[in-house]
């Protein structure tokens, strides 16, 4: 992704992206109700479906093929359990108690796009579980503080990798946050760490996906047989929050608010 086609959104796109977050967020939130021991993954996806659908939408990363990739996606909603990160394709699986699920999802509405993840409980879960979680969702609202016009991007990733690191949880590096809106994955690349001060100067009107990913263990990465799952190298445990964000003067404006 390079930094030559960085989309600034027009007035009327924005509305558009604040509606479609607004939904996304709704949508996501009914999701994350159903999550319990016993539901299967594809029953999250079909709801995911259902909903998107019934709104006029389209569910932005069934079919999904970014370049180099062989297959496309065929699940509205990516579900990542425990040692899987992200991309996870919904199985025909119950999920169990004291599982940790990520549930990431895309919404095209009036052909703008918004992206948002969480990472929810199973029933009960350990403690460590719960701190993973409220680790991750925490270096999100921390990245999401370092965006506002004029701030250079590196910012972000450097206050996110700071946070997490105090808890000795893995950051992954080889996939990141990106712009968004106009397609489901734009320029420019949004990394979840960094230097302060470094990288392409936030603009106003730019819409990016901030998406720390943070592993119980270390950092490392694997992609599983199905060519799209990536997996913790450890089999640690891991984590993933995602919010769509406006870059205005004063700050981030959040496009896809929390669901829950
Ligand atoms: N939120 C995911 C990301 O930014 C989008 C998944 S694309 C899909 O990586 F193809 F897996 F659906
Ligand atoms: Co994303």
């Amino acid at each position: 992704m390079g930094e030559s086609k960085i989309t600034i959104k027009k007035p009327e796109d924005i509305k558009i992206l604040r509606e479609g977050g607004k939904r996304l967020s709704y949508i996501l939130g009914e999701i994350a109700k159903a999550v319990r021991p016993g539901v299967k993954q594809t029953e999250l996806n079909d709801i995911a479906e259902r909903l998107i659908i019934e709104g006029g939408d389209k569910p932005a990363f069934k079919g999904y093929r970014p370049y180099g990739a062989k297959t496309a996606f065929p699940a509205a909603l990516c579900v990542s359990l425990n040692d899987e990160v992200v991309h996870g394709i919904p199985a025909n699986q119950a999920l169990s108690e004291g599982d940790l699920v990520s549930l990431d999802i895309g919404l095209e509405h009036k052909g703008l796009f918004t992206d948002m993840a969480i990472t929810v409980p199973v029933g009960m879960i350990d403690s460590a579980a719960k701190k993973l979680i409220d680790v991750t969702k925490k270096s999100l609202e921390i990245g999401i503080k370092e965006v506002k016009d004029g701030a250079k991007i590196g910012n972000i990733g450097y206050a996110i990798e700071k946070f997490v690191k105090q808890y000795k949880f893995g950051i992954v590096r080889e996939l990141a946050g990106h712009g968004v809106g106009y397609a489901i994955h734009e320029p420019p690349y949004v990394p979840n760490y960094g230097k302060k001060n470094s990288g392409l100067t936030l603009k106003e009107g730019m819409v990016i996906a901030i998406e720390p990913m943070v592993n119980e263990g270390g950092d490392a990465i694997y992609e599983a047989e199905d060519e799209w799952t990536v997996k913790t190298e450890d089999a640690s445990r891991s984590a993933h929050f995602e919010k769509t964000i406006l870059v205005t003067k004063n700050g981030a404006e959040v496009l896809t608010p929390s669901p829950l």
